[in-house]
């Protein structure tokens, strides 16, 4: 997820049992016109061995450059190379990339053909249900014929943008259409919602987005859910503990500049707990992640969940 699936919070993600983190989407045009910024995206955390990374672009052989430059940069670190095909954002759709490819599917294929052509590793694509009109089997039907080894589907089309609810059905109608393995996406907040997902729609595996943030102990939900075996909820103080985690974690891979980043993370970690606005306030004045981590403990005093 832009903004938020650095190499810090998808080592926390991968502590509590997810098994693909992807990075946040790359332009594969400001991979190949050497942005280091971008190219910082392609960063390994310390404890990643091996990353999904995704891309969005609208060209064909810039994608194909992109994906060549990313293999030889990861060599045997990259795990799988993930499309962007649902992007609803205005400066993305405006240039023909993310939920755009969508109205323009034979591109969409050759853009999946090109990565696949010189790609080590699987060609996946993430898009969604359509543009305003439901195309998604169709959509898909094209990317499998251009060789993407797996598809995950946000069903929502790109004028719904995260309104309204994720159409399950769309899912299961893909999976029935298409030979390869489909993730299904959407609206998955706990172990339930996942076990429904792939009861419901017969999909291969989930990915969760926004309910991992201030939250990435729903992996561990979500397996213990599909294993059928019993899951506790992390107490408070084992919650402000991996925030706390978060933050020094973060202060030490990007210094100063993370702890601004951080501000987006931690108020999500304290979601839900009574007699938590002082604490924002005050975490959003701290200077470095020790005192992030004392407010934190201190706070353990007077909030409860
Ligand atoms: C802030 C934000 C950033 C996102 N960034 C990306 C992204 O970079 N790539 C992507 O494929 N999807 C991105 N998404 C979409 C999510 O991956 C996901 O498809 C969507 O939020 C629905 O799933 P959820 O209900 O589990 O969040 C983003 C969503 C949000 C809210």
């Amino acid at each position: 997820m832009a903004g938020y699936t650095d190499v810090v919070f998808r080592a926390l993600c991968t502590s509590f049992g997810c098994d693909l983190c992807c990075t946040e989407m790359i332009s594969a045009k400001g991979l190949t016109f050497g942005n280091a910024k971008t190219a910082d995206y392609l960063a390994l955390g310390e404890d990643e061995d091996t990353i999904a990374v995704q891309l969005f672009g609208h060209e064909p052989d810039r994608m194909a450059e992109v994906v060549r430059l990313i293999a030889n940069r990861l060599g045997p670190h990259l795990r799988c190379i993930d499309i962007n095909m649902g992007c609803p954002a205005q400066k993305i759709v405006s240039n023909g990339d993310g939920s755009a490819l969508m109205r323009t599917p034979a591109l969409a294929g050759r853009i999946v053909e090109a990565a696949k052509a010189v790609s080590p590793v699987p060609v996946t694509v993430k898009f969604r249900k359509g543009w305003e009109e439901d195309t998604c089997v169709s959509f898909a039907k094209v990317l499998e014929s251009a060789g993407a080894d797996a598809l995950c589907l946000h069903p929502r089309t790109r004028v719904q943008q995260y309104r309204g609810e994720a159409d399950r059905s769309a899912i299961g109608e893909v999976k029935a259409a298409v030979r390869l393995p489909v993730i299904g996406n959407g609206d998955i907040t706990n172990g339930e919602s996942a076990v429904a997902m792939l009861r419901e729609t017969g999909c291969d595996g989930v990915m969760v987005g926004r309910a991992a943030l201030g939250r990435p102990w729903i992996f561990r939900e979500i397996k213990a859910a599909i294993a059928g075996t019993p899951y506790t909820e992390p107490t408070l103080s084992e919650r402000l503990n991996v925030a706390i985690r978060h933050a020094e974690r973060i202060e030490a891979v990007k210094g100063p500049h993370g702890l601004v980043e951080l501000r987006k993370h931690l108020p999500r970690y304290l979601h839900g707990i009574r007699g938590s606005g002082a604490l924002r306030t005050r975490l959003n004045e701290a200077k470095n992640a020790a005192e992030i981590r004392e407010f934190l403990l201190d706070s353990l005093r007077n909030i409860t969940i």
